[in-house]
């Protein structure tokens, strides 16, 4: 018969750290399921939602349109907003010209040289520019200049360029690609990476109060750019994003998604815009439609982010694509398929042009065009 007071103290050190190390596995596996239990209800953080709960069940339950439908579906809403006349092209190479210009004198090497070297070589690497060139042209959709609205697209700029730093950092998602080159870490290590990405946040703001506008509206921007990339935006989405990685279709819905895709990707396009609006002199009418569009192509652009990480090349995309399966990230495709996640970029592509319903119709040209380019680009 095995008696306690015989156990000399060694065995009794190895009984008590299996016992630790077993309730150490135990609370490990139940963790992330309790952490869910404690969360307070998806409702109330949902605040952001773009769709109602109405209509995300109306999507699921309507049946995959056939192409040919969609086509001609997408005709007659062209009709309403036309865009036919518009180069989009050279608009978008003039503007993004324009931009990294800016952004070059913006962040000329000085000291600290490496951190330098990594902001310059992060930012003005290829980027498409979507958020610089989206804050340009809400600008000039309320009829104010591309000057005005330059510091605030290039400090939007580099807050995306940030994040990315950020993204690709091995605790994130761990990616040696972007933009076409090894990613910020790979090149100047962690540290650098991360200090870089500070210093790109923190000129981002010292930036944007260069722009020539009223206080007011400058306390403004500077308060809805501040709290699109906190604990109400980019922040809260990048870590439900990552808290989500491996959760299967039981455990999460549609609203759960969305949450991600709008705090970690949509709010920054929103911001973008408005900032661009604001700072054009628009009205709070104004302001307010372009923020309900640019909501939308937010979304928008990262439902298409999803899709082309499924269906494209890493050579194309400029980063390593087929990342998110194999990281078991919580995607479109992955809990809508590839077809309806394609139709729900259609439904979003609609929902955003009819917030620019009330500005007239040449005026719109490049938002119109801006959102097709984000809708059906291949990088
Ligand atoms: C990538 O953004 C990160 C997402 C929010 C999906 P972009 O696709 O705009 O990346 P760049 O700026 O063109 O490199
Ligand atoms: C990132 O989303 C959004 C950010 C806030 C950077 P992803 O992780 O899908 O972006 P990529 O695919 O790495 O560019
Ligand atoms: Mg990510
Ligand atoms: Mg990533
Ligand atoms: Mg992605």
């Amino acid at each position: 018969m095995f008696h306690f007071d015989e156990m000399d103290a060694q065995t009794l050190l190895l009984y008590f750290s299996l016992l630790i190390l077993s309730l150490n596995f135990f609370f490990q596996s139940i963790k992330p399921k309790l952490s869910r239990l404690l969360q307070p209800s998806l409702e109330t953080r949902v605040k952001a939602a773009l769709l109602s709960r109405k209509e995300v069940v109306e999507f699921l339950d309507s049946s995959v349109v056939k192409q040919e439908d969609d086509e001609e579906e997408d005709e007659g809403d062209v009709s309403t907003i036309s865009s036919s006349t518009f180069e989009f092209d050279p608009y978008m190479t003039s503007k993004a010209e324009s931009v990294n210009k800016a952004l070059d004198e913006a962040i000329p090497m000085g000291e600290p040289l490496k951190i330098h070297e990594a902001m310059r070589y992060a930012i003005l690497a290829a980027g498409k520019r979507v958020r610089p060139i989206l804050c340009l042209a809400s600008c000039e959709l309320v009829g104010g200049e591309e000057n005005a609205a330059m510091p605030a697209a290039c400090a939007v700029e580099m807050i995306h360029t940030m994040s990315l730093i950020k993204d690709d950092l091995p605790c994130m998602d761990n990616d040696d690609v972007r933009r076409g080159k090894p990613t910020t870490h790979k090149v100047y290590g962690e540290g650098v990476a991360i200090l870089s990405g500070g210093a790109l946040l923190s000129l981002a703001f010292e930036h944007m109060t260069t722009a020539e506008i009223s206080s007011d509206r400058m306390v403004w921007s500077v308060r809805e750019l501040a709290r699109s990339i906190g604990t109400k935006g980019l922040v809260a989405g990048q870590a439900m994003d990552i808290s989500s990685e491996g959760l299967d279709l039981n455990e999460v819905g549609l609203e759960h998604l969305e949450f991600i895709h709008v705090h970690k990707t949509a709010v920054l396009l929103e911001t973008a815009a408005v900032l661009g609006a604001i700072i054009g002199g628009g009205s709070d009418e104004e302001i307010e439609n372009v923020r309900k569009f640019a909501r939308c192509i937010g979304l928008l652009f990262q439902v298409v982010d999803d899709i082309l990480d499924e269906t494209k090349s890493t050579a194309e995309l400029g980063k390593t694509a087929g990342k998110d399966q194999i990281a078991g990230k919580l995607t479109y495709p992955k809990l809508l398929g590839l077809e309806k996640s394609k139709e729900f970029v259609k439904k979003l592509t609609r929902d955003a042009r009819q917030h620019l319903q009330g500005f007239s119709s040449e005026k719109v040209a490049p938002l119109v065009a801006l959102t097709d380019f984000i809708a059906n680009r291949n990088k």
